[in-house]
C-alpha cells in the first residue's frame, strides 16, 4: 500500500509535487508504524494467534524440517506454502532463535523450482567437509530433503531425495548440481533425516517407505553417495502411511546408559484419529536398528491430536538437553483451522529423556527452560479463579483422596471451556475440548483425547502451557504430554478446578501469565 500510493504520486512528477511526495510519505510511514504497533509489535497480535510458538507471519505451514544448532543459532525451517494458506507450492521457510522461543523469521530458504516441491527433511552440520561444499576451512550447513513431483498426465509421482549446501549460517543455499542423491524411481519414498553416526564415523539417513511401513536407513561418507544399510518394519501401529521417521539416542534415567529411539508418523489412524506419532525403543548398533520390544507393542508420542512429524535438533553441544519440536495440527482438520493470516503452528520445544517405568522405558518430554524467561510473577492457584488471560503456564498437585474423576478447566467462561481431567476409576488422564469454543469447522475437531495414566501415588501432577489457541499438557514430570489446538472465546480466562464422586485433598499450584515473545 504505501509502495502503492508513492509510485503514483512519483508517476504524477513535476517538481512542484515534490513536498506533497514527501509529506505522503511521512504519513503514510507514520500510519504503518501505527497499525504496526496496535498488531503488538510485527503482526503477531491477531485472534488465536500463539505468542511464544512459532508460526509463520502469513501463510501456511506443516512439519517442522532441518532443526540444527549451529554457532550459537537454532534453526527452524519448516514446510512453506510462500503464496497462500492452505497446502501447496511446498517450500522451506526459515527462522532463527538464540532461546527457542523468541523467533525470527527469515526469507524462504529452499523453494519449489521447475515442478518440484521441497518436501520434508533434515540438515546436518558438516564440520570436517566431507561434502566438498563448505568454503574457508569452516563447517557449512547441508539440507537432504525429498523432491516431489507431482503425477501428470503421462508421468506418475516422484519422490527422490536431493542436498543443497550453505556458507552463510543458512542465510543462502544452493542445491546440488548432482541432484537428486538418491531415487528408488517410487512416488512414495520421504522424509530423511540424516545424522551423524559416531560408531560408524559417516552419515546415516532415515527415510520413509510409506506405503510398507517401512524405515530404510543408508549411509554415505560424503552426503552424496548414499549406500542401503538395513530397513525396520512394519511394526506397531500401520493402519496409515508412515512418514517423517527418526532415529535418536537418549540417556536412560540420567545414566551413561542409552537407548534409541525411532520414531515415526503415521497419517491416517493414529490414536486419536488423522495423524500422530508412535515410537520404538531400542538398539542401533551403527547398522541395524533392534526393537526391544515385540513387534506389536506401539507406544505414543503425545496423546493429544495436534502432534505430528516432530524432529529433534541435530549438533546440539552436549550441554544442551535433547530437544524435539512438532507441527501442532491435524491432517484431518489443518487446512480449516480458524486463523488468518496464518495456517499452522509449532509445539513447545520438548525436552527429551528415557525413564524407566513399571511398564519399561518410556519417552519423557518437558517444555524448554527457556520459557521460564517469560513469566511473570507467580500468582497461587485457587479452585475457582478468573483473569488467567489466555497465555499462561500452570502446575498442580492434586490428592485425589476420595474423588473419582479431578480436573480443571481452562479458558472457560460461561458454559465455554476445555477440561483437563483425571479418571481414575479407568486410569485415563484426558482432555476434552469438546466445549473449548470455535469447534465446528470440522467434525474431527470437537473431540476428547485420552491417555493410559497410572498414579504413583494417590495424587496427579499437571504442568500446563496455555498459548491463546493450544493447551499442552505435561503430567507426571512428563510421563504423558498431550498436545491439543483449542479456539476460546478471547474473554474466556477462568480456571476452575472440580472433583466428581468424592472429594479431593488441598490442591497446590502455581500460575504464571506468560509475556509475548514476539515483537522484542
Ligand atoms: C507429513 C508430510 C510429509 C511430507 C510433507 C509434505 O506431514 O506429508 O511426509 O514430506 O508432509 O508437506
Amino acid at each position: 500500500m504505501l509502495y502503492l500510493v508513492s509510485e503514483f504520486v512519483e508517476a504524477k512528477g513535476a517538481g512542484g509535487r515534490k513536498i506533497l511526495r514527501r509529506l505522503m510519505n511521512v504519513l503514510l510511514i507514520s500510519l504503518g508504524g501505527l497499525l504496526w504497533g496496535q498488531a503488538g509489535g510485527g503482526g503477531y497480535d491477531q485472534p488465536f494467534r500463539p505468542q511464544f510458538h512459532f508460526s509463520p507471519r502469513e501463510h501456511w505451514t506443516n512439519d517442522p524440517n532441518g532443526l540444527v544448532y549451529f554457532e550459537g543459532e537454532y534453526h527452524l525451517f519448516f514446510q512453506y506454502n510462500p503464496f497462500g494458506d492452505v497446502w501447496g507450492h511446498m517450500s522451506w521457510g526459515h527462522a532463527v532463535s538464540r532461546d527457542l522461543v523468541h523467533w525470527e523469521e527469515l526469507p524462504v530458504a529452499l523453494k519449489e523450482e521447475n515442478g518440484v516441491m521441497i518436501f520434508t527433511g533434515s540438515v546436518v552440520v558438516d564440520r570436517a567437509n566431507s561434502s566438498g561444499f563448505c568454503r574457508g576451512g569452516k563447517p557449512c550447513m547441508v539440507a537432504v530433503w525429498t523432491g516431489h513431483t507431482s503425477e501428470t498426465g503421462t508421468k506418475p509421482a516422484l519422490q527422490t531425495q536431493n542436498i543443497a549446501y550453505s556458507n552463510d549460517h543458512g542465510r543462502t543455499w544452493t542445491k546440488y548440481s548432482g541432484n537428486p542423491v538418491l531415487n528408488l524411481n517410487m512416488a512414495d519414498f520421504r522424509d530423511p533425516k540424516v545424522f551423524w553416526s559416531t560408531q560408524g564415523k559417516r552419515w546415516v539417513m532415515a527415510v520413509a517407505l510409506p506405503n510398507d511401513h517401512k524405515v530404510l536407513l543408508y549411509v554415505s561418507a560424503d552426503l552424496k553417495k548414499w549406500n542401503r544399510l538395513s530397513e525396520f518394519g512394519p511394526a506397531g501401529a500401520t493402519s496409515g502411511q508412515w512418514e517423517c521417521p527418526e532415529l535418536f539416542e537418549l540417556p536412560v534415567d540420567g545414566t551413561q546408559e542409552t537407548r534409541w529411539v525411532l520414531k515415526v508418523g503415521l497419517n491416517p489412524g493414529a490414536l486419536q484419529g488423522g495423524s500422530g506419532e508412535q515410537y520404538f525403543i531400542g538398539r542401533f548398533d551403527g547398522e541395524r536398528f533392534q526393537n526391544d520390544n515385540p513387534a506389536e507393542t506401539t507406544l505414543w508420542t503425545d496423546y493429544g491430536k495436534d502432534c505430528y512429524c516432530a524432529l529433534t535438533f541435530n549438533d546440539l553441544p552436549k550441554t544442551i538437553t535433547p530437544t524435539m519440536i512438532g507441527w501442532m495440527s491435524n491432517w484431518q482438520y489443518a487446512r480449516d483451522v480458524p486463523t488468518s493470516p496464518w495456517r499452522g503452528q509449532m509445539t513447545l520445544p520438548r525436552k527429551l529423556a528415557l525413564h524407566t517405568t513399571a511398564e519399561g522405558i518410556r519417552l519423557i518430554q518437558q517444555p524448554v527452560n527457556s520459557l521460564l524467561g517469560l513469566r511473570e510473577a507467580p500468582i497461587g492457584v485457587h479452585e475457582t479463579m478468573t483473569g488467567t488471560g489466555h497465555q499462561f503456564q500452570f502446575t498442580s498437585i492434586i490428592p485425589l483422596d476420595t474423588a473419582q474423576e479431578v480436573g480443571w478447566k481452562v479458558l472457560a467462561k460461561n458454559g465455554t471451556f476445555t477440561s483437563i481431567g483425571y479418571d481414575r476409576v479407568k486410569g485415563l488422564l484426558y482432555v476434552d475440548r469438546t466445549h473449548s469454543g470455535e469447534v465446528g469447522f470440522s467434525k474431527d475437531f470437537p473431540t476428547r483425547t485420552e491417555a493410559p495414566l497410572k498414579l504413583n501415588a494417590n495424587r496427579l501432577r499437571l504442568d500446563v502451557v496455555v498459548d491463546r489457541d493450544s493447551v499442552e499438557v505435561f503430567a507426571e514430570g512428563g510421563r504423558v504430554t498431550m498436545t491439543n489446538l483449542v479456539f476460546a472465546p478471547q474473554d474466556a480466562d477462568g480456571l476452575e478446578f472440580y472433583a466428581k464422586g468424592g472429594t479431593a485433598g488441598v490442591v497446590a499450584g502455581s500460575l504464571w501469565k506468560l509475556r509475548s515473545a514476539w515483537g522484542k
